[in-house]
């Protein structure tokens, strides 16, 4: 096997070229550089399918505690201060993570499905209405924070301002490493929401999660007021963007292949394929960080205590050990599971039932209302990001049926 510190080229999570089109240096690093070191940046990576899966179930040699993103206006390293279980490890990771399963189950978020049609409707029928317009502006970046804020119990009245809160926290300026003011200061303004929410449901419990997981109870422990708003902070920065993000490259990718596209409108049922492919071919959430909690020997290096390691979740997703012909985009492949896009182990998104129910939901109702659609020639913006993928603005014209 050939050892990374050979190997002639440069892998740059920085690079904007990367960002526009990882898929090539990804098929580099599994072909020659399987465990890749960039001395400069000071991290070390992963990239086949097998060793990504790996790396994600050895939550004991691979810390999360440090903080799971290479890019620190991410959030990684500040998540701890938030209570956020991903950046926790077991024993304090396991406990809350059981926890807060007492209350996010399978049951309530498939009871969902009737109120995130009915969001999907109100936010999608007024641009399909206009014929032109921005499916993330006005579609994709309004749907997933407004099902989150829904499952919280979050009122009507305020959801679309908890939404700016929400945008302004993951909003990243370009080339800016540290998280901006704006997004410090949106992040203590909903927390601030999210406390005083938590204290009047403490007073007066309802139906929703923010109820259930103050209720939330195994052997007499129970969750801090501060770990249920780190929970739902957590839901905001881990749930939100990817989702948007999801249902973006869906559509462009299903606009770019009009071909896979009509197979979907002919056929609803295969709508759950087509947000599994695009998780598979282009997923939202593309690399995952730990840091090495001993010395790890792979490939004949030694990784060394300390170092941040980079799972390369889009390359294991298109590894051809696993996926064949996976730089084609196809909605009806056979060879579906095994994709690495919600991590494995034990800090698996405790959110991929929800993100698949929503994409699922409101690409259907899209597919059902759309008989074709041409993105725009120009105005299509990628967000530029070392974990994130996917679109800012997403300009389309559709034709309704
Ligand atoms: C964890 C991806 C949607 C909540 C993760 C992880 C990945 C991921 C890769 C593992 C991180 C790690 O191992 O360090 C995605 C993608 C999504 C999505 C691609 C959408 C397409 C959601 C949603 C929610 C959510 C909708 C909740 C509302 C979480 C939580 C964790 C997590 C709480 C941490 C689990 C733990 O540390 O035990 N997600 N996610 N995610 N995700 Fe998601």
């Amino acid at each position: 096997m050939t050892s990374a510190s050979l190997e002639p080229f440069t892998f740059d999570p920085y690079d904007y070229r990367f960002h526009d089109d990882p898929y090539p240096i990804y098929e580099r690093l599994r072909a020659d550089a399987p465990l890749y070191h960039n001395p400069e940046l000071n991290f070390w990576a992963v990239s086949r399918h097998s060793d990504v899966i790996t790396a994600f179930r050895d939550h004991v040699r691979l810390s999360s505690a440090n903080g799971v993103s290479l890019d620190p206006a991410a959030w990684g390293p500040h998540a701890h201060r938030t209570m956020s279980f991903l950046a926790m490890d077991d024993p304090r990771h396991v406990r809350m993570r059981r926890l807060v399963y007492k209350g996010f189950t399978p049951r309530r978020v498939a009871e969902m499905d009737g109120r995130i049609l009915e969001l999907t409707r109100e936010h999608l029928e007024p641009a399909l209405a206009r014929g032109t317009f921005d499916w993330i502006e006005d579609f994709a970046g309004k749907l997933p924070m407004d099902v989150i804020s829904e499952l919280m119990g979050v009122p009507e009245s305020d959801r679309a301002e908890v939404r700016r809160l929400a945008d302004l926290v993951v909003h990243r300026e370009e080339g800016v490493l540290d998280v901006p003011m704006p997004a410090i200061e949106a992040a203590l303004s909903l927390i601030g929401y999210y406390s005083d929410m938590v204290g009047e449901r403490r007073k007066s419990p309802g139906e929703d999660l923010t109820s259930a997981l103050l209720d939330a109870e195994i052997d007499g422990d129970r969750l801090t007021d501060e770990e249920i708003i780190g929970f739902m902070f957590l839901m905001v920065v881990a749930g939100n963007e990817t989702t948007t993000k999801l249902l973006g490259n869906a559509v462009y990718w299903a606009g770019r292949n009009p071909g896979e596209y009509r197979k979907v409108a002919a056929d609803p049922a295969l709508v759950p394929d087509w947000v599994e492919e695009t998780l598979r071919y282009d997923t939202s959430s593309q690399i995952v960080a730990r840091s090495a909690a001993t010395d790890i020997e792979m490939y004949g290096a030694t990784i060394p205590a300390g170092s941040k390691v980079l799972l390369l979740i889009g390359s294991a997703n298109r590894d051809p050990e696993v996926f064949e012909d996976g730089d084609t985009y196809r909605i009806d492949r056979p060879d579906k599971g095994n994709l690495a896009s919600f991590g494995a182990g034990v800090h698996f998104c405790l959110g991929a039932h929800l993100a698949r129910l929503e994409a699922t939901i409101a690409l259907r109702e899209f597919a059902s209302r759309v008989g074709t659609y041409e993105l725009a020639e120009t105005g299509i913006e990628r967000v530029h990001s070392t974990n994130v993928r996917g679109f800012a603005k997403l300009p389309l014209t559709v034709e309704i049926r």
